[in-house]
């Protein structure tokens, strides 16, 4: 098995240097498309982007060249054997006119790849591969690699695609890095406790995002990492507003980024009334469920503190509501 993996680290390698070259053609259209994304070369080079031709099989015959099967281009989810021609073993590659994002393990292997397609509609638009000896998406967070020792803060920022991570980390945000097409688990939860002491969640500005953002807080609660979330404008994502309005307004919303349990009371607020004595007991009672969730005793306190002034009581009323979970404002 380990020699398997060797082998499959070496084909991926030797892949990724393919649809590299592959972008050096002249006139082909993933350089065309990458020209629209504004990236510099060095950035191309330093996440070793490609090109995956429209050919049905220009990896198998190129790696064949390098003496790969096509078997294990196969098991390495780089090729699909055909299931049109029958008692003839025929392999095709997954990845074909594709712009091709190399995803690196920890140590900069590359270990599996994410290829978008070229129009701005069409489906899927990221084509990932599949879960093999090398890859599994819930133990990988994409720009790991570079994030792990460019910590700004001892944080990282957590976002949501391989673009975002790009544009973050050119613009000098390399302690930017995405989980790939799956929600946040555990072991992503893990490794970002591994690796630094916060953890900014920075998602796309719609529904989706809001939603990943409340469930990967309730999944580092299990862990020390502090957690704050940054919400970008509706109905963008940190590539665009990056691109929009600069580096330094992004770090302007760094800067200003609440904690989980701030973020979270305002979302309280913003469907209760504070103006009525009812909108106020919800209120209340709500946030009260969030502040229990605070594991230290100085923070819990602190920010019932907070919330008793808002709502007009003396933080011992409300900290009894707290520490009883009883409706002393019913
Ligand atoms: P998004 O749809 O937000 O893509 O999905 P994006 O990164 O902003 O892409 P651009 O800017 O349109 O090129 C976020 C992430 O979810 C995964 C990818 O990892 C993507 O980066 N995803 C998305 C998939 O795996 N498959 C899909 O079809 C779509
Ligand atoms: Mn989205
Ligand atoms: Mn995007
Ligand atoms: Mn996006
Ligand atoms: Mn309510």
């Amino acid at each position: 098995e380990l020699q398997e993996q060797h082998q499959l680290m070496d084909l991926h390698r030797d892949a990724a240097s393919f649809y590299f070259n592959c972008l050096k053609k002249r006139g082909n259209a993933g350089a065309r498309y990458l020209a629209g994304r504004e990236w510099s070369i060095e950035t191309i080079k330093r996440f070793g982007l490609g090109y995956a031709p429209d050919q049905w099989d220009a990896l198998c015959r190129y790696m064949s060249t390098k003496g790969y099967s096509n078997e294990l281009l196969e098991k390495a989810g780089l090729a699909i054997l055909s299931e049109k021609v029958a008692g003839n073993k025929r392999h095709y590659d997954r990845f074909r006119n594709r712009v091709m994002f190399p995803i690196f393990d920890i140590r900069g292997n590359v270990v599996a790849f994410g290829g978008r397609i070229l129009t701005p509609e069409g489906t899927p638009k990221y084509l990932n591969s599949p879960e093999t000896l090398l890859f599994n998406k819930r133990h990988l967070l994409y720009g790991l690699n570079i994030a792990r020792t460019h910590l700004r803060q001892h944080t990282l920022i957590l976002v949501e695609g391989y673009t975002d991570v790009i544009t973050l980390h050119e613009n000098g945000f390399q302690n930017a890095v995405a989980t790939l097409g799956t929600s946040l688990t555990p072991e992503h939860a893990g490794l970002a406790e591994k690796t630094a002491k916060r953890v900014i969640l920075c998602f796309d500005g719609d529904q989706a995002g809001e939603q990943a953002a409340q469930r990967s807080i309730r999944i580092f609660r299990n862990t020390e990492v502090e957690v704050k979330i940054l919400t970008l404008p509706h109905k963008t994502d940190p590539d665009q507003y990056v691109k929009e309005k600069g580096a330094e307004a992004f770090e302007q919303l760094l800067q200003k980024a609440p904690t989980a349990v701030e973020y979270q009371i305002s979302l309280i607020r913003r469907r209760h009334s504070l103006a009525t004595v009812e909108g106020k007991v919800h209120f209340a009672r709500e946030a009260s469920d969030v502040l229990k969730q605070i594991k230290s005793m100085v923070e819990r306190e602190a920010y019932a503190a907070r919330v008793a002034e808002e709502i007009g009581v003396s933080k011992a009323s409300f900290m009894e509501e707290l520490q009883q979970g009883k409706r002393s404002f019913e």
